[in-house]
């Protein structure tokens, strides 16, 4: 059948994996989740002992790097050099330091086109992240938007580790004004994405309501 790409965007703690790994198990289609191309990308720039500032040394490290992207929504693993690092790119560490590597235009345009390239042979794919919408597959057949109250956001983000809902929200806050703020690709709604306040809604909810949007476009 017809090619089918769904773009889900919005800030961190907004409910973008869970809800996009399950429209695509509930669709049966791919699932790619871009924050942790990026996430990986940084991990490898920690490994080498890159210097956050060095734009050129981390368009190398980028550059250089062998990424191996899982796209199956029940478990997208990741590789980085041969080796997977699933548990290291949700640690603190690369958590912090992401936000300076995602800005780097080299980094985003190595990503962009290997996501455009996934998709690509992809018959039915969700796609997450922050420019999906408006940069990476702007002809996506449904754009969703999803945000919530950023109190809301810090406290699904702390109890999914172990830091406090105020250091959490205190380092949300500083990734969201970095991630929209900056001049390559930043966080931003599309001008046809459906917007979605996940604030008071079940994650079943949220699901459901792509669901009845995905039927309109299908
Ligand atoms: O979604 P997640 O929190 O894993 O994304 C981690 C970081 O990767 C974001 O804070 C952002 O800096 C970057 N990112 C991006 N563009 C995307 C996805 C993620 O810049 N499409």
């Amino acid at each position: 059948g017809r090619q089918l790409v769904i773009a889900v965007d919005g800030p961190s703690g907004s409910g973008k994996s869970t809800i996009s790994r399950r429209v695509a198990q509930a669709i049966d289609a791919r699932y790619l989740d871009t924050g942790a191309m990026y996430r990986a990308v940084t991990y490898a720039v920690l490994r080498d002992n890159v210097d956050l500032g060095d734009a050129v040394k981390i368009a190398a490290v980028a550059e250089g790097v062998e990424l191996t992207i899982g796209t199956d929504p029940a478990t997208p693993h990741i590789s980085v050099d041969g080796i997977g690092v699933d548990r290291e790119i949700r640690g603190a560490e690369v958590t912090s330091a992401v936000s300076a590597v995602s800005a780097v235009p080299a980094v985003r345009r190595l990503l962009v086109d290997r996501q455009r390239a996934i998709i690509a042979e992809s018959e039915r794919i969700v796609v997450e992240g922050r420019d999906i919408g408006t940069v990476v597959a702007p002809d996506a057949d449904l754009k969703v938007y999803l945000t919530a109250d950023a109190e809301e956001r810090a406290r699904r983000r702390s109890s999914e580790n172990a830091a406090s809902q105020a250091a959490t929200a205190a380092d949300l806050a500083r990734r969201d004004r970095l991630d929209s703020t900056r001049a390559a690709d930043p966080l931003r709604q599309a001008d046809d994405a459906v917007v979605l306040d996940t604030t008071e809604l079940g994650i079943d909810e949220v699901v459901e309501r792509l669901r009845q949007m995905l039927d309109k476009v299908t």
